[in-house]
């Protein structure tokens, strides 16, 4: 088949007048480098709230917090000790509540992180469970242990794992615990760090749990959930082995039967409940998985109308950014997501993932696969990373459906790339010696204000979780807020745009003399998106301008290298 079957191509016909989800524009914010009131050098709610007029300025619908519960912070919050409650560090549930009003008020939807695989090891139950305690869930007292998978290890005296498998985060899936008494007990299964044990999803109890926290949460007023890793919730029955660690890793081999620990279908009723209780209350709720689930032909099973809304796409976010790769991977999303009525998903970035502007300026293989860069890494280029991520926002922010952007991308933030080791905070850093850098450098506090104490407005003291750049200073939102050609306004154009002209509920159909390896187009209504793969400039066909990635193209007819321009065909 050829490389560009423009015939056998999906068309997406336009959804006017949907619900918000199926279009709209999420801006995920990652509380601890947001925005930080108290000056602790942690983002908190309350500061969140203080910024949130810049972000209904910016153009998004929604927002999504990622984790600011009660936890110890060994993964950033992904590991959480009380699911109903804030932690200290990012203020109280009034500030959560002070948070939600506010954008409400700015009719902004608040979508908020469920992680529902694992718990924190400082869970109530976790630490009943470590001394074979009971524990009372929903009214009924419970071995603890049975809400984790706790069993008995292998070899003589039980001194190896129970099975193969690997932490996401490096290294054996298992950690032993010791006995009362002292002696070396059984081990429990934790998927990434040892602070997170993995839930017994089979326990009635576990779902009943969850079920209250979704009620708590949905009562207090929240619009939906974005949901963690809810392919690895259900386990194969008796844990058997990975077949293959040697080949597959931590991970699954696409095309392969999947391993014991990724997407089993017990999973799915699960999701049909708590799909039930989101819709049981006004409005238009929503819960969105982080299902790494592929190929999309099966993720689709994830989105069917009575499961997730939506689910991200972490094929488009793995895309090499190359006219192939984008034309086969948009294909396959509409195909999957159009085939089960729901929204295909957008996304370049995230707060586990190298910054695309970074990420483009170099070599660094498929987004998630990556593993951040270090000072000794290849460094990135930055004019071109940032020419590139400009061209290949726009281009995404044109295709219908649901576009999830990461706070600082509307800056043109790049990576921290040059972070000191004593910094590293994330667990992969340390669970492997260092080889793998990790996630720190995607999620440094944000530059607001250029010369506002040493974090540029982030607070008023100075003080920072992780050391900003030197370079952020001139990323700093007041010095591209109003600036024809910078990076925020051309985000702010994008997303008024979009809106205005109705893109997220629109149609899609390639534009078959704008598809080859240096130049990809596509049509939505009476827009036309076109980027530039090639070297050399593309003509364009007649139309006018209406956005233009590169400053000063707005009039040229021609699109230049790793330029996007939307063009509105005269009806
Ligand atoms: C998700 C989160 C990531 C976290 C992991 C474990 O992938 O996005 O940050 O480390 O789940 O909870």
């Amino acid at each position: 088949m050829p490389k560009f079957d423009v015939t056998t191509a999906p068309r997406h016909e336009a959804k006017v007048g949907n619900q918000w989800w199926r279009s709209g524009v999420i801006y995920q914010i990652y509380p601890r480098s947001f925005a930080d009131a108290n000056g602790d050098g942690i983002g908190d709610l309350a500061g969140i709230r203080s910024r949130l007029g810049s972000l209904a300025a910016l153009g998004v619908d929604a927002v999504w917090l990622s984790p600011f519960y009660r936890s110890p912070q060994k993964d950033a919050g992904y590991d959480v000790s009380d699911y109903c409650d804030v932690d200290p560090l990012f203020g109280t549930l009034d500030d959560f509540d002070a948070m939600l009003t506010a954008a409400h008020s700015l009719g902004l939807k608040v979508l908020i992180d469920l992680v529902p695989n694992h718990t924190s090891d400082q869970h109530k139950w976790f630490q009943a469970a470590l001394t074979g305690g009971l524990v009372e869930v929903g009214g009924a007292k419970l071995a603890a242990r049975d809400l984790y998978h706790f069993k008995p290890g292998r070899g003589v005296a039980g001194e190896l794992p129970p099975n193969n498998w690997l932490s996401l985060f490096g290294g054996p899936a298992w950690s032993r615990i010791r006995d009362e008494n002292g002696e070396p007990g059984d081990w429990y299964l934790h998927l990434f760090d040892s602070s997170q044990p993995d839930l017994n999803w089979a326990n009635p109890a576990v779902q009943a749990a969850f079920e209250e926290i979704l009620h708590f949460w949905l009562d207090r007023g929240v619009d939906g959930f974005r949901v963690d890793q809810p392919h690895a919730m259900a386990k194969a029955a008796g844990l058997p082995d990975h077949p293959d660690v040697e080949r597959a890793g931590a991970g699954f081999i696409e095309g392969e039967a999947a391993p014991p620990m990724w997407f089993q279908p017990e999973v799915h009723p699960i999701f049909r409940r708590w799909r039930a209780i989101l819709e049981s209350y006004p409005g238009e709720r929503a819960m969105c998985g982080e299902a790494y689930v592929l190929p999309l032909s099966l993720m689709a099973q994830w989105v069917r109308p009575d499961e997730f809304n939506q689910t991200f796409n972490f094929r488009f976010l793995d895309s090499e950014w190359n006219a192939a790769t984008l034309f086969a991977n948009i294909n396959e999303s509409f195909e999957a997501f159009d085939a089960v009525g729901a929204p295909s998903t957008w996304v370049l970035n995230n707060h586990d993932v190298i910054r695309h502007a970074s990420r483009f300026g170099g070599n660094y293989g498929r987004a998630t696969a990556s593993d951040g860069i270090g000072p000794n890494s290849p460094q990135p280029n930055a004019a071109t990373g940032l020419r590139k991520a400009r061209g290949a926002t726009m281009f995404m922010l044109g295709l219908p459906g649901a576009s999830y952007i990461y706070q600082g991308e509307e800056l043109g933030l790049p990576e921290h790339t040059t972070l000191a080791e004593v910094f590293r905070q994330d667990p992969t850093f340390a669970r492997t010696g260092g080889e793998r850098v990790g996630r720190d450098g995607c999620r440094v506090p944000l530059p607001w204000e250029a010369g506002a104490g040493d974090a540029n407005g982030f607070n008023q003291t100075g003080e920072a979780w992780l050391p900003q750049p030197e370079i952020y200073r001139a990323y700093s939102r007041d010095q591209q807020d109003g600036v024809a050609g910078s990076t925020l306004e051309l985000y702010k154009q994008a997303l008024h745009l979009r809106r205005n002209l109705r893109l997220g509920e629109g149609s899609f159909a390639w534009l078959p003399e704008f598809t080859r390896d240096e130049v990809l187009g596509y049509r939505n209504g009476d827009v036309l998106v076109i980027h530039n793969f090639g070297n050399a400039q593309v003509t364009l066909p007649a139309g006018e301008v209406v956005l233009s990635s590169l400053l000063g193209m707005q009039t040229g007819h021609s699109l230049a290298p790793d330029q996007t321009v939307w063009l509105k065909l005269h009806t």
